[in-house]
């Protein structure tokens, strides 16, 4: 052997050994929803990134939106004899038996990013989430905080139809609607997390309340569909960010773009690393059995101007965005 072939082979050696001690053997299989938001494509290529620096072998199934692909990739995955499976479920029913399948199959699954329905609480290890009502609480706090006494009406773009974030989007944020008589949503309708939809949306809001003269705000459940209604709002002679109040949820790098520019007013972030967790949680189970809590919950934290969102979107740019 050359000196310089013994150099390499001692440094490969070195990080194997510096690595968990299953973590090179351990397989992932991800059923991931699909690409709707620039969230979603971050969470994909930073959950690449969070595997290949644990060594895992990391394999992802995009399921194009619809719930039978999850269910079909979780089979696939099953019968591929995966060591962990991570699920980002499009909706929260539905999972119950593909679940169990895992289970027998003594598969450890866990949820990235969405919730599933109470009866499958027994079917995952543990779920990687934000507090998904919170966040819809967080965006109502800073709306009835910048309004003041003013009487505001709202209308809102609501996530997918049956995702655990929708639901959960909406009902913190008509809890604090609910505080503040001079609050109402007055339209409410799923834009599916895209921007094109946000857009066509908003559009017939702004249509249905007077050319949006009658808007005071609107509360997008994902950034994408907000920059889908900033554009509609713009194109129907509107000024966003002034004549009518934004706030939304992501913190994605287009939406600082709109906040530095004055069009956006406040976004709240949902960080795209949820593998990193997931990751660390199977690879502790695996190596040691530690049994991870049932929730491993991530930062719901508020962005406006006056965090200097120009840069912001810079540092972000690069992050898989
Ligand atoms: O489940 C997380 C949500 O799904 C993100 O807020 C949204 O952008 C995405 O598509």
């Amino acid at each position: 052997m050359t000196l310089k072939a013994l150099f390499a082979a001692t440094a490969t050696a070195a990080l194997l050994l510096s690595l968990p001690a299953s973590a090179a053997q351990i397989t992932v299989g991800f059923s991931q929803i699909g690409s709707e938001s620039g969230w979603r494509a971050a969470e994909t290529s930073v959950s690449k990134q969070e595997a290949a620096k644990r060594q895992v072998n990391f394999k992802i199934a995009d399921a194009q939106q619809k719930q039978e692909n999850q269910i079909k990739a979780i089979r696939s995955f099953i019968a591929q004899g995966v060591d962990a499976i991570f699920l980002a479920p499009v909706v929260a029913s539905g999972w119950d038996a593909v679940l169990k399948e895992a289970k027998e199959a003594k598969i450890p699954v866990v949820l990235l990013d969405r919730d599933i329905d109470p009866s499958g609480k027994e079917l995952y290890l543990t779920a990687v989430t934000s507090d998904s009502v919170h966040e819809g609480e967080v965006a109502g706090e800073w709306l009835a905080k910048t309004v003041g006494e003013k009487s505001c009406s709202v209308v809102e773009l609501q996530g997918t139809v049956g995702a655990s974030v929708a639901t959960n989007r909406k009902k913190g944020f008509d809890g604090v609607v609910a505080k503040h008589a001079n609050l109402k949503v007055v339209r409410s309708q799923t834009g599916d997390f895209t921007r094109a939809k946000g857009k066509e949306v908003m559009e017939s809001f702004i249509k249905a309340e007077n050319g949006g003269k009658s808007i005071c705000a609107v509360y997008a459940h994902n950034d994408d569909m907000m920059v889908g209604a900033i554009q509609a709002m713009k194109e129907a002679g509107l000024k966003p960010g002034k004549d009518i109040l934004t706030v939304s949820i992501d913190a994605v790098p287009d939406i600082f773009k709109a906040i530095a520019a004055g069009e956006a007013n406040a976004t709240v972030e949902l960080t795209p690393n949820m593998a990193g967790p997931a990751l660390d949680a199977i690879i502790a189970f695996k190596d040691k059995g530690t049994v991870p809590p049932k929730w491993i919950q991530t930062e719901s934290k508020l962005y406006t101007a006056a965090d200097d969102p120009q840069k912001i979107y810079e540092s972000k740019k690069g992050l898989g965005y």
